[in-house]
């Protein structure tokens, strides 16, 4: 007798090939293909609403040397819309970016954003920020808006509660109506062949349930994981427990990604734990407010202390913004950040490119120590430069 015939492969696009693994800890390199180019993973995604980081043009944020960004779902839902999306030919093509694409799928953005939300098992419904009418976002009107978006990595429709609820009940109901609804993202997804679909871990902060959550997303083989409900104000021993705990039970071969992840302190240790990809507001929303992230820690330019400092934003780094003029860079000084800091545009342009042109090269330093296998020395002299506390 014939063996059966083994499954056929689920249709993707993305290649990931794993490089490199830690000795020590959980630490991977890899680089993965996307439709619109490759991208060296570990990886930080900037936040791009418009494809461009509040402010700045696609070809600013080209030169960070970002080719994965994220958008908002929701955002270019509403504006310009999906017949626009539709006649344009996708959020590319609307945004003049060359570059990767993730979406998110919208619904968490409503919950913790706009505090208008209910969920039920339809879907997430809301209140229309605009004329306060009654909208229903579900995981098939999600998929449809992403597919109309032409987003390089859609993600599914989740129910998202706090880490911080108390409510166990409900967090076990939002885990299980997550799996769900992948099920429907899945049977909603017109071009799984030039789109991937992530599914999205839920669970909380119990890891019985994170667990169970990971064998029924890992059976749906989605081209690619995110863990997600983290980053809202968990005690960081319990964050690592949940990352770690994920990671043990994901395949190898397949990009892992935690959502909402952000600072440089929690990029380094999420990397020990096995992850791959993040994305976070934090870089280009504290450039708003003066704020200069750097090797070591982050420096308010709008302290007086600055006035007459004429060193770069941060010695020895290698951003348009920082780089001395005849070396090619605009040789800007944090006395100039912090003279226009009142004309608040400029500096935050400037701090913006160079946040995300710091947040890129940690994950570069990052990958080449793991290629090179001294992930934990790097680890050490990270946090030994950090709390030195030297600026
Ligand atoms: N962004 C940060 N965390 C989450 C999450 O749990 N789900 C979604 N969809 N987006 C997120
Ligand atoms: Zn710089």
């Amino acid at each position: 007798a014939q063996p059966p015939d083994p499954m056929p492969p689920k249709p993707s696009a993305l290649t990931f090939n794993l490089l490199a693994r830690c000795s020590t800890t959980k630490a991977r390199a890899s680089l993965l293909t996307l439709p619109h180019g490759e991208v060296k993973l570990p990886i930080f995604m900037p936040v791009a609403t418009q494809a461009s980081l509040k402010g700045l043009t696609p070809k600013q944020l080209e030169d960070t040397g970002c080719g994965l960004c994220l958008n908002n779902t929701y955002h270019l839902g509403l504006k310009p819309g999906q017949k626009v999306l539709d006649a344009v030919g996708g959020a590319h093509k609307l945004q003049g970016w060359k570059g990767n694409i993730l979406t998110d799928s919208g619904g968490f953005q409503m919950v913790s954003l706009l505090h208008l939300a209910t969920v039920t098992e339809a879907g997430v419904e809301f209140l229309s920020p605009h004329d306060k009418s009654p909208m229903l976002l579900t995981p098939e009107h999600s998929i449809s808006l992403q597919n109309s978006i032409g987003s390089d990595i859609i993600m599914q429709l989740d129910d998202v509660i706090a880490t911080t609820s108390p409510d166990n009940a409900r967090i076990k109901e939002a885990t299980d109506r997550s799996v769900r609804w992948l099920d429907r993202c899945i049977a909603a997804h017109k071009n799984p062949e030039s789109q991937n679909l992530f599914c999205i871990i839920q669970g909380g902060l119990d890891l019985d349930l994170r667990r169970q959550c990971c064998i029924e997303m890992v059976a749906r083989d989605t081209p690619g994981i995110a863990i997600g409900g983290l980053s809202g104000g968990e005690a960081k021993d319990a964050y690592c427990k949940v990352v770690s705990t994920c990671t043990d039970m994901l395949p190898a071969g397949k990009p892992r990604y935690v959502m909402g992840v952000g600072y440089p302190e929690d990029l380094v240790v999420s990397v020990a734990l096995g992850a791959d990809m993040f994305d976070c507001v934090w870089p280009t929303r504290t450039a708003r407010f003066g704020n200069a992230v750097t090797d070591f820690g982050v420096l308010n330019l709008r302290h007086a202390s600055y006035a007459e400092d004429f060193r770069p934003v941060e010695e020895g780094c290698g951003c348009k913004i920082c780089l001395p003029k005849d070396k090619g860079g605009l040789g800007v000084t944090r006395a100039f950040v912090y003279h226009t800091a009142a004309k608040e545009t400029v500096g935050a342009h400037l701090l913006s490119m160079h946040n995300v042109f710091y947040q890129l090269g940690l994950m570069g330093r990052i990958r080449q120590a793991i290629l090179e296998d001294r992930y934990p020395e790097f680890l050490k002299a990270y946090f030994q430069k950090l709390y030195a506390g030297e600026k």
